[in-house]
């Protein structure tokens, strides 16, 4: 069984509208491609989860609500994802448990967040874990891992191939400090140390990139292992 979990960012699929031209193009991309037993997506929540938890943040809602809401946003952009897709599921699973039983229906399961406390970083990681997936791809907005937060410092590096554990420091030192832009999260990184999967960080507006990744096992992203 060869199957792939791709965790596409909220930002690439939710800006200030849908971004409907990527969702189909990234949906023509997938039924071309051969070789592979399943697909497992998870979305993100972009503009539509940032607009909700800032502005109920400011009537001091608390955090755990908030993620709620972020994950009805998650879920949102993956039902809205499912409608580009064929032999895909109707239905959001919110559970991993739930969408791995679905990778027997359907060549596609579409998810987004599942309970508070993380993001859809983990969500994709443990779906990738649960499904014996070797290979994550992270479609992000940035196109890769950097030193340091490249649109904040001009100086930052981009680095091409680095292991779980370089990745889980930068993650820490990543997240202190407020307004902190964190690649993937610890824990999500953690997962994939346990398991060995391979993650792919990429640009994930950059349609070839999944080409490259799925045929060749190549990127001009980042490659944690
Ligand atoms: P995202 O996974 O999109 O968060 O979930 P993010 O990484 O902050 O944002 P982008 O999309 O990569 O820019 C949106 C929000 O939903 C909640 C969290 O509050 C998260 O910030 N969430 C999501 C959960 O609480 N649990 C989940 O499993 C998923």
């Amino acid at each position: 069984m060869k199957r792939v979990v791709i965790s596409l960012g909220g930002s690439i699929i939710s800006m200030e509208k849908l971004n409907l031209e990527f969702m189909e193009e990234f949906s023509r991309m997938l039924g071309n491609i051969k070789g592979y037993d399943g697909f497992g997506i998870v979305v993100g929540g972009g503009k539509l989860a940032r607009t909700y938890i800032s502005d109920l943040r400011k009537y001091n809602v608390n955090d755990n609500i908030l993620d709620e809401i972020g994950i009805n946003a998650t879920r949102i952009n993956a039902l809205a994802m499912t409608t580009f897709l064929d032999d895909v599921n109707s239905k959001i699973p919110t559970t991993v448990n739930d969408a791995a039983e679905m990778m027997h229906d359907y060549r596609y399961v579409v998810m987004g967040g599942t309970e508070p406390g993380h993001t859809t970083d983990t969500v994709a990681m443990l779906f990738a874990e649960r499904i014996n997936a070797d290979v994550m791809i992270n479609g992000t907005s940035v196109d890769g891992v950097y030193t340091e937060d490249p649109r904040k410092n001009r100086n930052a590096k981009k680095i091409d191939r680095m292991n779980y554990d370089d990745a889980i420091k930068l993650s820490i030192d990543s997240s202190i400090g407020a307004g902190s832009n964190v690649f993937m999260d610890i824990t999500s990184l953690s997962i994939a140390k346990r398991s060995g999967i391979k993650i792919f960080v990429i640009n994930g507006l950059k349609i070839d990139e999944y080409i490259n990744i799925l045929y060749n096992g190549t990127c001009n992203g980042t490659i944690i292992e």
